[in-house]
């Protein structure tokens, strides 16, 4: 019997897009605002869970130091966490020891490569200038 157990095409749509949509709406963006301390003006970039600030910067073109590939070797990556910085991984005792050889550290320091982010969350971070030759 023709059209028995089927529902027709035209019912079906409607409702694929409906769930569709939901699933798009259901996942929160991370947003990382750069402050730059060249003068140039802010800039606000979307991060996908599991990317690392440093990643966020490179990928949009701002320039931030990594002599050791993001791998917490180094501390050329340091920046500073204006807010948001509770909703990121714990700083680990390697991280605090590279940092404290960082130029200007302060309590709201991090090293970029080591912030990785989850979804929905709003970080607000500083580059420091980049023109020092790091270690
Ligand atoms: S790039 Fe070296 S610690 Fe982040």
């Amino acid at each position: 019997m023709p059209g028995v157990g089927r529902v027709p095409l035209r019912r079906q749509t409607p409702c694929f897009i409906s769930h569709y949509s939901l699933l798009v709406l259901s996942v929160p963006a991370t947003t990382i605002t750069f402050q730059l301390s060249d003068g140039q003006p802010a800039q606000t970039h979307v991060a996908a869970p599991g990317e690392s600030v440093l990643d966020v910067a490179l990928n949009n073109g701002i320039q931030l130091q990594h002599n050791c590939g993001g791998v917490c070797g180094c501390s050329t990556c340091h920046i500073y966490i204006n807010s948001g910085g509770d909703d990121l991984p714990e700083i680990s005792d390697k991280e605090e020891d590279f940092i404290d050889r960082a130029e200007n550290p302060r309590i709201n320091s991090r090293l970029a490569c080591q912030c990785v982010v989850e979804a929905n969350m709003q970080l607000v971070v500083t580059i420091p200038p980049q023109h020092f030759l790091g270690h």
